[in-house]
């Protein structure tokens, strides 16, 4: 009995601090599971659903041609690989097969879950985690709706609002930033769904996803690092305006294990040859050049956390500017960032000097995804003006994804979802400059340092 009550006793001086504070003790208790938290990813919605078997099967029948006819003639499991890598979708480990790993699904119903942006592919290999520079949002978007037209079906308000909001100008990146900005423009800081706020101006453009990996590294989220982090920070994809206050109150418990789930994600290994003597000495110029922003590695490593100004690195600033202070204090005092209690730096003076473990997998390179190789990176009067990338192809040589490299977009690209299989970096929030530090170095020392970088 008396053990009881000591048990009793602790459980009440434990609570008391969060508890005043308003949060669930419930939440409190439950045990934090990666495995819980994959798992919920892959079953419940926490989006308004958009897709189902009928309608995936049927998106080929809106493809332009010749990609139609060549969908239509195919075999079922030809015309699956076809569609994931229209849309860069992939296989779900341990659903192959089945709804692909960007949606969570009940119910036979399909929803939208956060690898969209955070799973994808690296020479082939399926990662949940690993930002998915496959993604092709917005032509996803526009067959789905044409694709439920032909089939009868009717839109929620989320899909119609996906068509016309500019979700992503090329194939690996979308404008998420900015459509935080736009829900959020529709919620009050309870979150409650309003419609009296005035309409922010939007500066659309678009992003790579960072690896999910860092997260356990960091203090401070996002490419300028203005938000405190924090799982319910996690939730703002979640704003979609069927989504009411009530639904994130209920569902943040979830996301303490979505939040298990992302900390244990890990960096892969780099699967091919390394030369370990070169990367000996690359280590040693690593330390020389890079440590002071990027850290270092290997048992004793330390990140410092750097945010860099942006004329010093000189990358581009859209995405900087695009937030602005109110933007980022909104978020600090609502329900995400616990009303205030989460820290906030509402104007930052650039980017941060990310973390370079498992580097090698996340090409595409900068905020912006720009820059296809780290060879490209090391050589910044090289970099390619437009850029495409083919499916599974990783350029060992470069250490970076395999691309063709271009001057202009081809004039056969005619329609949107054709350009958008280029990346363009003359366009707005999409140029490659910047970061010019590694040009200092000699060839041979650019080589060792790239070796370097493969062990991470
Ligand atoms: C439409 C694409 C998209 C979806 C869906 C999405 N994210 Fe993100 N996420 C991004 C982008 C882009 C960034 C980087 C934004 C920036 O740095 O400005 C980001 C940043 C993050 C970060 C910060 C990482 C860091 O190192 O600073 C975390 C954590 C994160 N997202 C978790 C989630 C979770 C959890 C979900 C699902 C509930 C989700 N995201 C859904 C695109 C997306
Ligand atoms: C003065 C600080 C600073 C120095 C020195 C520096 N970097 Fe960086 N690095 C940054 C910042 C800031 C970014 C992010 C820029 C952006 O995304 O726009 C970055 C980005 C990168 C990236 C891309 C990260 C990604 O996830 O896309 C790589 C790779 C990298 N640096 C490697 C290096 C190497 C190698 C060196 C040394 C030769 C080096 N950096 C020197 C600040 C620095």
């Amino acid at each position: 009995m008396q053990t009881v009550f000591r048990f009793a006793g602790v459980a009440i001086l434990l609570c008391l601090n969060p508890c005043l504070r308003g949060a669930t003790p419930a939440d409190d208790d439950v045990a934090r599971s990666p495995e819980k938290g994959y798992e919920l990813l892959m079953s419940r919605h926490y989006t308004t659903p958009t897709m189902d078997q009928e309608i995936f099967d049927n998106l080929w029948r809106v493809w332009e041609e010749p990609d139609r006819t060549t969908a239509e003639k195919a075999d079922a499991s030809t015309r699956r690989v076809m569609t994931l890598s229209r849309y860069g979708l992939q296989e779900a480990p341990g659903r192959e097969g089945g709804p692909p790993l960007q949606f969570g699904v009940k119910d036979g119903q399909w929803s939208d879950n956060c690898f969209l942006c955070h799973g994808g592919k690296v020479a082939g290999n399926v990662i949940p985690g690993l930002p998915n520079t496959h993604i092709a949002l917005m032509t996803m978007a526009h067959d789905t709706h044409r694709t439920k037209q032909l089939l009868g079906r009717s839109m929620s308000r989320t899909e119609a609002g996906t068509v016309v909001v500019p979700l992503g100008g090329s194939r690996g990146t979308t404008n998420a930033i900015i459509f935080g900005v736009l829900l959020a423009a529709f919620r009050d800081l309870d979150l409650n769904y309003v419609t009296n706020k005035p309409v922010p101006k939007m500066v659309h453009n678009d992003h790579d996803a960072p690896p999910w990996w860092h997260y356990k590294r960091k203090n401070f989220l996002y490419a300028d690092g203005f938000a405190g982090k924090g799982h319910r920070a996690l939730m703002q994809f979640m704003m979609t305006p069927e989504n009411s206050a009530q639904f994130f109150y209920d569902t943040e418990k979830d996301f303490r294990q979505v939040e298990a789930f992302i900390e244990s994600v890990e960096p892969p290994k780099y699967p091919f040859p390394i030369d370990h003597s070169l990367a000996a000495r690359g280590e040693t110029l690593f330390r020389q050049n890079c440590s002071e922003c990027h850290g270092t590695y290997g048992k004793e490593g330390t990140w410092p956390a750097k945010v860099i100004p942006i004329d010093d690195i000189a990358t581009d600033r859209a995405r900087l500017d695009s937030l602005t202070p109110p933007m980022r204090t909104w978020h600090q005092q609502s329900w995400f960032g616990e009303y205030g209690k989460k820290p906030v730096v509402a104007d930052p003076v650039g980017y941060v000097a990310q973390p370079l473990d498992g580097i090698w997998a996340t090409a595409p390179y900068l905020h912006n995804g720009s820059v296809p190789t780290l060879w490209h990176l090391f050589h910044s009067d090289k970099r390619p003006i437009v850029w495409k990338r083919t499916e599974d192809g990783y350029d060992q040589k470069r250490v970076g994804i395999e691309v063709e490299e271009l001057t202009e977009v081809p004039s056969s690209a005619k329609r949107a979802s054709q350009r958008r299989e280029y990346f363009d970096t003359r366009l707005f929030g999409k140029t490659s400059g910047g970061h010019t530090f590694p040009d200092a170095l000699s060839e041979e020392e650019k080589a060792a340092v790239i070796e370097y970088l493969k062990t991470l």
